[in-house]
C-alpha cells in the first residue's frame, strides 16, 4: 500500500506532516512522489485564507474525477481513498455542534475522514524531510484571537511542550548529525505561558501588560538559552509576536551568536486605528521602539515581517502609514497577504471586505518592490 501527502500552509503543517508520514510508514505504508500512484492520499490542508483552502478543494476534486473516470478497480473500496487533517480537520473538530463537520461531510463525500491532526498521533519520531534543518514545533495552537486569523478556531489554545520533551528532541537530531533547528509555534514567543501554573519554571506567573496586550510571562528565552548551549551552529524560531518580545528574551539572543539573526516579527498593519481593528495591541511607534531595542542590543540583526493589504478600513492613508513604517523598519523580507475574511472570526463579522482586489494588487506591488524587489 502506498500514500502521498499533500501539505498546504505554514511551516507547522510542513512538521506535522513530517510526523503524519512516519506515522503511516510504521503502519506498513510506503509513500509514493505521485498522488496518482497513491493508495491513500493525505491531505495537510490550511484555511488561513480563502486562496488556500480554495487549492484544499481543488485536489479533493482532482482526485475525486480521477477515481470516477481510472478506478483502481471497480471494487469502489480500491479507488485512491483522501483523508483530510490539518486546519480545515481542526475547525470541523472544534466546532462542537457539528455543523461543520457534517456540511464538509455532505459537501465531500469523497473523503473518508476529516480527523484531527491529534487524532494522527503526535508522540512519534518524525521523518525529517529537511536535510539541514530540523523543524521542532514547541507549542501548538494560539490564543491570541487577532481579529482576522482562523488559527485559534482551528487549532485550538495555545498549549506548550514540556521543556524536557524538547531538550530531547534537540539532544536526537544533534545525535542525528543535524546542526540547524526550527523552534516552531504560532505565537512561538509566548511559549510556557501555559505551563507556569505547573511550577515548571522559576518565573513567576504574574500578568503583565506588554505592548498593548495582557500576557501571562512566557518563558521562551529560558528555553532558548538551552537550546542554544548546545553544539548548533543555527537556531531559528518562528513566529514570534511584539507583545511577547521581552528583555530576557533580547539579551539572550545578544548573548548567543548561534541564534539566528533573521528575526521574523509580524507587524500586520502600519496604522494604529488598523491595529486596534486587528486586535494587535502595539501601535506602529511601539513595534518601531522594539525594533531598535533589538538592534540597538543584538549586533546585524534583520527583520522579515508579515503584512496583511487590505484589511477593512485601509484607506491610502492607513496603507501609506504601514509604507512609512516599512521605510522605517528597513525589512528583509516581507510575506505580504490580501485580507481574506475567514467565517467566525470577528473581522469577519463586524467589517465588511470592502477594499477591492485590484487595490489590493496595487498595494501588494508597492510593498513587493519596496520590501522584496531591492
Ligand atoms: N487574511 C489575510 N492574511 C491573513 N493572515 C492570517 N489571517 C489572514 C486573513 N484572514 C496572515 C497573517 C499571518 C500569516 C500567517 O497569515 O499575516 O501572520
Ligand atoms: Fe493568528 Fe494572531 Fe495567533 Fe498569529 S498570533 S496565529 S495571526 S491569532
Amino acid at each position: 500500500m502506498k500514500f502521498f501527502i499533500k501539505t498546504f500552509g505554514c511551516i507547522q503543517n510542513t512538521a506535522d506532516s513530517e510526523r503524519i508520514k512516519a506515522f503511516y510508514w510504521n503502519k506498513g505504508y510506503e509513500e509514493t512522489d505521485s498522488w496518482k500512484r497513491a493508495d491513500l492520499v493525505i491531505i495537510n490542508t490550511c484555511i488561513v485564507r480563502e486562496s488556500a483552502e480554495n487549492r484544499v478543494y481543488g485536489l479533493i476534486n482532482l482526485i475525486h474525477q480521477f477515481n470516477v473516470k481510472f478506478p483502481i478497480s471497480n471494487d469502489k473500496k480500491k479507488r485512491i481513498k483522501i483523508i483530510v487533517t490539518g486546519c480545515l480537520a481542526g475547525l470541523a473538530d472544534k466546532d462542537k455542534s457539528g455543523k461543520k463537520l457534517a456540511q464538509l461531510k455532505r459537501d465531500f463525500p469523497e473523503v473518508s475522514d476529516f480527523l484531527p491532526i491529534e487524532k494522527i498521533s503526535f508522540k512519534i519520531d518524525p521523518i525529517r524531510d529537511k536535510k539541514k534543518i530540523s523543524l521542532i514545533p514547541i507549542s501548538f495552537g494560539c490564543s491570541n484571537f487577532c481579529s482576522y486569523c482562523i488559527v485559534p478556531f482551528a487549532r485550538g489554545p495555545e498549549v506548550s511542550r514540556p521543556m524536557k520533551e524538547i531538550l530531547k528532541e534537540v539532544d536526537e537530531v544533534l545525535k542525528n548529525g543535524f546542526k540547524e533547528v526550527l523552534l516552531i509555534g504560532q505565537n512561538v514567543n509566548s511559549y510556557g505561558a501555559d505551563l507556569m501554573s505547573n511550577d515548571q519554571f522559576p518565573i513567576s506567573n504574574e500578568m503583565l501588560v506588554h505592548m498593548g496586550k495582557k500576557r501571562l510571562r512566557s518563558s521562551f528565552h529560558i528555553l532558548l538559552e538551552e537550546v542554544a548551549k548546545k553544539d548548533l551552529q543555527k537556531i531559528s524560531f518562528v513566529s514570534s509576536n511584539p507583545w511577547d518580545f521581552s528583555d530576557e528574551l533580547i539579551e539572550t539572543i545578544a548573548k548567543y551568536p548561534n541564534i539566528d539573526r533573521l528575526l521574523h516579527l509580524p507587524i500586520q498593519s502600519g496604522d494604529n486605528d488598523i491595529l486596534k481593528k486587528m486586535n494587535r495591541g502595539y501601535t506602529a511607534k511601539d513595534y518601531l521602539n522594539l525594533v531598535k531595542k533589538i538592534r540597538d542590543k543584538v549586533d546585524g540583526v534583520r527583520f522579515s515581517t508579515d503584512i496583511i493589504i487590505g484589511f477593512p478600513g485601509e484607506d491610502e492613508k492607513a496603507f501609506q502609514n504601514t509604507v512609512d513604517l516599512c521605510k522605517k523598519a528597513n525589512f528583509e523580507i516581507a510575506y505580504l497577504n490580501k485580507y481574506s475574511p475567514r467565517k467566525g472570526t470577528v473581522s469577519a463579522k463586524l467589517y465588511k471586505d470592502e477594499i477591492p482586489q485590484s487595490e489590493k494588487k496595487k498595494r501588494w506591488n508597492i510593498l513587493n518592490n519596496l520590501i522584496n524587489r531591492r
